[in-house]
């Protein structure tokens, strides 16, 4: 254990917080009183500051605003019927916003202190989680590179800033999706399993125009073929196919995302087998028209696990069962919840209390 973080405290002299209207929650639009930042220069992680949540002031010339030094992380907080606030396994994104650092050559954060920054922050606006089925604290810790600096260089100074957001659920429906085959998310060799904002940037021509065509979401596939899917705009891809639980391999186009990871030690609890491997595109069309592919859905920590109703490859539609007859899904959407929500056993020790 290392020791406690310095942590200077400004609180806010106005909380919004009775302003704040808890029952219109749309993803990612409403911020806490407080922010946390501090700034890496000289070699080191210094100043470590909770603020009033407001503008930050930066020179025009930031390499992150023109090279893309810059990446993120997603995890959410929950409040127990108790008033106990507990965040979700954020030791397994503190180990990825590490990686997504290593990857842009950024400077890694001892996974303590990305820990302890951001229970810090949670514990300040803990009367922020919303104490709502389906609804949650969304804490967005993000990295970008500071220097003011038009050489195409790694900065020598970052920013780590840490927000978060009282949110609802992401998805309100069963999700319409597009098997993409014409656009690629990531390739080989790239930084695909880096939480890196370039890779969301990339996303939202493909995103924009799947929109514009009907379907809430895209499952991107292989660069190479365009024949096996890897994962979701915002989500790990992952289906139930003759009852195997099946998923794409976490390689370095894909984000080894926590809930993915999750809902994998629980099948595996469930004695059900679990098959990370090639999805191809082909075997979820014949499982579709054969009634075999009994379960499909997405896994993320903002979209929690949202059930994909149907899938479009190259213009043919093919629909699933209903989602509230999908027995897979179904519980671990049910028993994740429980154990988010303190209503249930945490075997796994995933919650941290705050
Ligand atoms: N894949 C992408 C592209 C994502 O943006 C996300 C969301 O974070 C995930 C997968 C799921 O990862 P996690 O479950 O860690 O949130
Ligand atoms: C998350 O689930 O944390 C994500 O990153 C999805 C997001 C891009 C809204």
């Amino acid at each position: 254990m290392t020791e406690t973080l310095d942590i200077k405290i400004t609180k806010t002299a106005h909380s919004r917080l009775n302003e704040t209207d808890f029952n219109n929650l749309p993803f990612g639009k409403v911020f806490s009183d407080h922010m946390l930042v501090a700034d890496y220069a000289d070699g080191e992680w210094k100043n470590f500051e909770i603020l009033p949540y407001g503008p930050i002031q930066m020179s025009p010339a930031i390499s992150a605003l023109h090279y893309g030094q810059a990446f993120f992380e997603g995890i959410k907080a929950y409040k127990h019927d108790d008033g106990t606030v507990s965040i979700f396994r954020p030791d397994k994104n503190a180990i990825r916003f590490n990686k997504s650092a290593e990857r842009l050559c950024m400077p890694t954060l001892p996974e303590e202190v990305f820990i302890q920054s951001i229970a810090a922050l949670v514990d300040i606006d803990r009367d922020w989680v919303p104490a709502k089925a389906d609804h949650a604290m969304y804490i967005r810790p993000f990295m970008f590179a500071t220097d003011p600096y038009l050489g195409v260089t790694p900065s020598a100074t970052y920013k780590f800033i840490v927000l978060v957001s009282p949110v609802g659920p992401y998805f309100s429906k069963p999700l319409r999706v597009k098997i993409e085959t014409h656009y690629t998310r990531a390739a080989e060799g790239g930084m695909g399993y880096a939480k890196a904002a370039g890779n969301y940037g990339a996303s939202m021509l493909p995103g924009r125009k799947a929109t514009e065509e009907g379907f809430d979401q895209l499952i991107w596939t292989d660069a190479k073929e365009h024949k096996y899917v890897e994962e979701m705009g915002a989500a790990n891809a992952m289906f139930v196919l003759d009852g195997t639980l099946i998923t794409a391999e976490t390689k370095d186009t894909i984000l080894d995302g926590v809930t993915r990871d999750t809902v994998i030690a629980l099948a595996k609890d469930w004695d059900i087998p679990v098959e990370e491997r090639k999805v191809s595109v082909e075997e979820l069309v014949e499982g579709a028209k054969s009634g075999k592919l009994t379960d499909a859905f997405g896994a993320g920590t903002a979209a929690t696990i949202a059930p994909v109703g149907s899938f479009c490859v190259d213009g043919t539609e093919y629909f699933l069962s209903d989602p509230a007859t999908r027995e897979f899904s179904q519980k671990v959407f049910t028993t994740l919840n429980a154990i988010k929500y303190g209503t249930a056993p945490d075997p796994h020790g995933w919650n941290y209390i705050v």
